[in-house]
């Protein structure tokens, strides 16, 4: 396998059923809140076998109120992420499938959910 497909593999790119990207900071939240944050999004994840990618955002340009989440191909956004909230988000939005609805901040206008 070339480099290439390999990488592709390894990002999951084929089975993925959403992706997340999570704002590391500045200016929306304390980036080492939002690193820990990541760091127990990654394992709950694999935890729970959940078919998602996931990726690290530097500013989503809304800079207040975070860390910000949002899921595509929903196109939710949740702010105020911790990993309490990431919990229930995992059990209800990624696994259950419907988004926690008191706690979507925003919506891409596409989105059916
Ligand atoms: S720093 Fe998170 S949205 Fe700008």
């Amino acid at each position: 396998m070339d480099a290439l497909s390999a990488g592709l593999k390894k990002a999951t790119i084929a089975t993925a059923q959403r992706h997340l990207f999570l704002c590391m900071g500045p200016d929306c939240c304390v980036p080492a809140h939002a690193e820990a944050l990541w760091e127990h999004i990654k394992q709950r994840v694999r935890e729970t076998g959940v078919q998602a990618m996931r990726t690290k955002a530097q500013c989503f340009r809304i800079c207040t109120g975070g860390p910000w989440i949002v899921v595509y191909p929903e196109g939710v956004w949740y702010g105020d992420m911790t990993k309490e909230r990431f919990e229930r988000i995992l059990t209800e939005h990624l696994i259950g499938g419907a988004p926690v609805s008191e706690w979507v901040a925003a919506k891409n206008a596409h989105c059916t959910l």
